[in-house]
């Protein structure tokens, strides 16, 4: 069954300079149960597709067109109180940086307490020792210690497993982690995707992860959707995008040549994907990816391709994907 459905979103950001159309028409699913990688570079709008479906907006952002359908209900027009309760019960998010979530005055006892005591209705002393149980499900040494202790008195790993513990504390259905081990160094952000993997077999929550690094993804995900300009280029199962499938979009080609390996020359890998993403107010009129794109035509630059499927689980958004073993 289908958990989130989002057909052709546009979420814009009303500026003195014009119009930012910070997602620009995403189609994308997710199905129960299943972990759907977002990927794509900086600016791309990963990370506003996800504050759109919490509705986590800025004062001149809004939803211009489209739907997000959660559970088979449209809410991308709820109320900020339905909101809430969505957030509180429903979908849960966790960011790169736990500081900014986590509060600074606060211990973490009386931050997970808090949820658990207003959704799920537990006394304090209730809450308080299944903050403990929770920052045992994360692996945390010493939970009893960890709860009293404020978040700058930890780790930025360990404040990384609180932020999960917090998430995880209301049962959501869907979880949505947006680059949450960049800011680790590469030893802890290992062990966080792995507990993230445990977490989700032993719960069955339903996660969208989004990264800039296809190996991660590789790593996390069992379907991917790749992002440029606003935009879904591509969405497959993973296999697919890594080696089964007979066509791949241009731009994932360049992000796969891109993804770091021991034994790739570091200057080459840099030069995967020449040229860099446009600015938001002056895009491209026809194909966002033209201007980088190898394959490019006078069609390419003037028509806008749209999402279509190329296989019954494969869609590419491109007038001509680069056929696998074709080069
Ligand atoms: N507060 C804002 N006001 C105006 N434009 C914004 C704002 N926040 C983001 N944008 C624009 O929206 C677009 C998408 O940004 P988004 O943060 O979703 O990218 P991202 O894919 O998450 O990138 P990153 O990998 O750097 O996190 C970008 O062009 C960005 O400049
Ligand atoms: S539509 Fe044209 S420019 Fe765009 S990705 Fe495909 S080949 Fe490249
Ligand atoms: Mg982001």
């Amino acid at each position: 069954m289908k958990l989130l459905e989002i057909n052709n979103l546009h979420t814009y950001f009303e500026t003195k300079r014009g119009l930012i159309k910070a997602v620009n028409g995403v189609t994308l699913s997710l199905e129960e149960g299943r972990t759907l990688g977002i990927v794509g570079e900086s600016g791309s709008g990963k990370s506003q597709t996800a504050m759109s479906i919490l509705k986590l907006f800025e004062k001149n952002q809004k939803i211009y067109e489209g739907e997000i359908k959660f559970m088979g209900k449209n809410i991308s027009d709820s109320t900020a109180k339905e909101m809430s309760h969505i957030r509180g019960n429903d979908i849960s998010m966790i960011f790169q940086e736990p500081m900014t979530s986590l509060n600074p005055i606060f211990t973490v006892n009386r931050q997970i307490s808090e949820v658990l005591r207003l959704h799920q209705g537990m006394s304090k002393k209730e809450a308080e020792e299944q903050s403990i149980k929770m920052l045992e499900s994360v692996k945390i040494a010493n939970p009893q210690r960890v709860n009293k202790s404020y978040p700058f008195e930890l780790s930025g790993g360990m404040r990384q497993r609180v932020m999960i513990a917090m998430a995880l504390a209301c049962k959501p259905k869907l979880l949505i982690a947006d680059e949450p081990t960049t800011a680790l160094d590469v030893t802890i952000q290992a062990q966080i995707l792995r507990l993230m993997n445990d977490l989700k077999a032993e719960t069955g929550t339903s996660i969208i992860f989004i990264t800039h690094d296809l190996g991660v993804i590789n790593q996390m995900a069992d379907d991917v959707a790749v992002m440029y300009c606003g935009q879904v280029v591509e969405t497959a199962p993973v296999d697919k995008i890594f080696q089964k499938s007979e066509y791949i979009h241009p731009y994932t080609e360049g992000l796969l040549t891109s993804i770091p390996r021991l034994d790739s020359d570091p200057k080459k890998r840099l030069d995967a994907i020449p040229g860099a993403v446009p600015h938001p107010l002056n895009l491209p009129k026809g194909c966002k990816f033209a201007p980088r794109c190898k394959y490019a035509t006078d069609k390419c630059r003037n028509e806008e391709p749209e999402l279509k499927a190329v296989s019954p689980d494969h869609n590419i958004r491109c007038f001509f994907p680069v056929k696998r073993g074709d080069k």
